[in-house]
């Protein structure tokens, strides 16, 4: 069976047995507690607690998720950062017995798992929350025992789960193994946990079950690991065109960074060096590290890229909108990390040396520091090769830097994404408000695709980019000109509204592809020539910007122009 079948099959048995089917949630929450979206329940967490499901009480998802912590552990057989949990829930509907003859059923006479591969973990109960046997007694219906050795009970840390974040529904867990690899965790939400680690019993009972998509595919699929799967087999057969046999450790770590980035950027995440875009480098220059470490082909990313996409474009189908952005995000940090990647290998080097002279097996926490801030090595990278070597890195003197730097950094990400910052001089406001006139120029002559992907200020000149998929002829560039030109002329009034993210959608304002608006944003109208959301500041009237002109047209990435403009008297 095709992974994709296996979703449909999959949400279809639920369907069939009451279940509302729900789309999966995006991976950046609302629950700003959590940075990416781990979890099927996430999405249903108030209903947890009592709030009247406007979706029934019974739903099933596939919902896309991303975790972190596993990270170090990607390249092994079945670890990955981004996969699908494939999940039923109830709020207040069924509980126990149900759920597990739910599950039970879908294994054995759906996808005909013989009952004698299946084996299940129940929790043991400590001080805390009692032992399970409610769950355990419907187990023992379905013939499995700890006589038998098939059924075993298990402490907190293995059967009982939650909450996400610092407080919040969560109970203990049954979890059913398929020849040994754990494939299904159904949780009993009885519980809610509060921020000092308090349990009280929750009124409402329910149900919160997730099966990894990926390990399922692989079960049925019969393969020795995920990446035989058609989840990831054609990203790694474009990675092994070299010839190997089966996929490496550094292939499957590239199969997965890739994958995982394409999905965070198709939801509008940039690299940065703070939170999610942080997360976003980190599985970039990693992919890139490794893609030179197996010297594949330049393009291969790009390649293994565009592969996710052609795996999961018929799910979601925002892969295929977002296609050049995310094409684009990729280019640009290879292009940005090659830069400097070589020298960093040769600086770090040095102090591994420094070290051994020194008898000392340790890098220092300031050191993997400036490696980062001078050659862009995340963390990871530096405590890799410092491994190879025997070396381990000060993580905490890491840390610590890091957490000095952030605040500054996530300035700097704000001005470069969101506006061009308050204390913005004239200068500045002008070439920002020529920067609107532009963008709404560009398209009017090279028509709507246009879109913006960045820009950048300073009180000299202008820089633009945007997506477009060749160079400008001079006739499109005068046409340009001219036109910002006489928008000026025009003394036209810069108008600034504020309203929520979606009004201002709807009214057709153009929206520069961010991680996330607040909810009330300001939205700055030039006549009917440009209407954006945008942080500001901006000048009153067009007449103050004097004349436009572009001082350069060039590439930058693939699909990507830039332009390079100035305001003269
Ligand atoms: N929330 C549980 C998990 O993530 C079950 O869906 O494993």
């Amino acid at each position: 069976m095709k992974s994709k079948e296996l979703r449909d099959n999959f949400l279809g048995f639920f369907r069939q047995r009451g279940h509302r089917i729900v789309s999966s949630s995006s991976l950046i929450p609302e629950d700003e507690s959590v940075l990416f979206t781990t979890a099927g329940m996430q999405q249903f967490k108030p209903y947890y607690l009592g709030k009247e499901s406007p979706l029934g009480r019974n739903v099933a998802s596939c919902q896309k998720c991303f975790r972190t912590s596993d990270i170090d552990e990607v390249g092994d057989k079945r670890h990955l950062t981004f996969f699908e949990m494939l999940g039923n829930f109830s709020f207040g509907g069924y509980f126990k017995e149900k759920a597990i003859a739910l599950a039970f059923e879908y294994l054995t006479s759906f996808l005909h798992f013989p009952v004698s591969e299946l084996r299940v973990t129940v929790f043991e109960g400590d001080e805390k929350t009692p032992r399970d046997e409610q769950s355990a007694e419907v187990w023992k219906k379905f013939g499995f025992s700890e006589e038998k050795g098939n059924l075993k009970f298990c402490s907190r840390e293995d059967n009982f789960w939650g909450p996400t974040g610092k407080e919040g529904p969560c109970g203990p867990t049954t979890e059913i193994y398929y020849r040994d690899i754990e494939i299904w965790n159904l949780v009993f939400n009885e519980y809610y946990r509060d921020k000092n680690g308090l349990f009280t019993p929750l009124e409402q009972k329910g149900v919160d079950t997730g099966m990894g998509l990926e390990r399922l595919t692989m079960a049925v699929q019969k393969k020795s690991n995920v990446f035989e799967t058609d989840l990831f087999y054609p990203i790694i057969r474009q990675l092994k065109k070299s010839g190997f046999e089966t996929a490496g450790r550094g292939e499957r770590i590239i199969a997965d960074h890739i994958k995982g980035a394409v999905f965070l950027i198709s939801e509008g995440v940039f690299p940065s060096n703070v939170g999610r875009g942080y997360v976003l480098r980190r599985l970039l220059r990693r992919a890139i590290r490794y893609a030179n470490i197996l010297k594949l082909p330049e393009m291969s990313l790009i390649s293994a890229a565009k592969e996710t996409i052609g795996i999961y474009k018929d799910v979601y189908p925002t892969l295929l909108s977002r296609n050049a952005d995310i094409l684009t995000v990729i280019q640009e940090e290879r292009e940005k990390f090659e830069k400097t990647l070589k020298r960093g290998l040769k600086e770090l080097e040095l102090k591994i040396e420094e070290a051994q002279k020194q008898g000392v097996k340790r890098i220092s926490g300031k050191t993997a520091f400036d490696l980062f801030q001078s050659y862009g090595f995340p963390l990871e990278i530096t405590e890799e090769i410092a491994k190879e070597r025997g070396f381990s890195v000060e993580k905490e003197g890491f840390e610590r830097e890091f957490k000095r730097h952030q605040e500054i950094s996530r300035r700097g990400a704000e001005r470069k994404f969101g506006g061009i910052g308050r204390e913005a001089g004239i200068e500045e406001r002008k070439l920002h408000t020529a920067t609107h006139l532009l963008q709404a120029a560009l398209r009017k002559v090279l028509g709507d695709k246009v879109r913006q992907m960045g820009s950048d200020i300073n009180s000299e000149r202008l820089r633009f980019d945007f997506s477009f998929p060749r160079k400008m002829t001079q006739e499109e560039i005068k046409k340009v000109e001219m036109l910002v030109n006489q928008k000026i002329k025009e003394d036209i009034e810069v108008k600034r509204e504020v309203m929520s993210y979606e009004k201002a959608v709807n009214s057709g304002a153009l929206a520069f592809f961010k991680e996330k608006y607040p909810q009330e944003v300001s939205v700055y109208t030039i006549g009917d020539f440009s209407k954006e959301i945008c942080a500001g500041p901006h000048v009153r009237r067009t007449s103050e910007l004097g004349h436009f002109k572009i001082v350069k047209e060039e590439s930058s990435g693939a699909g990507v122009r830039r332009i390079k403009a100035i305001l003269t008297k």
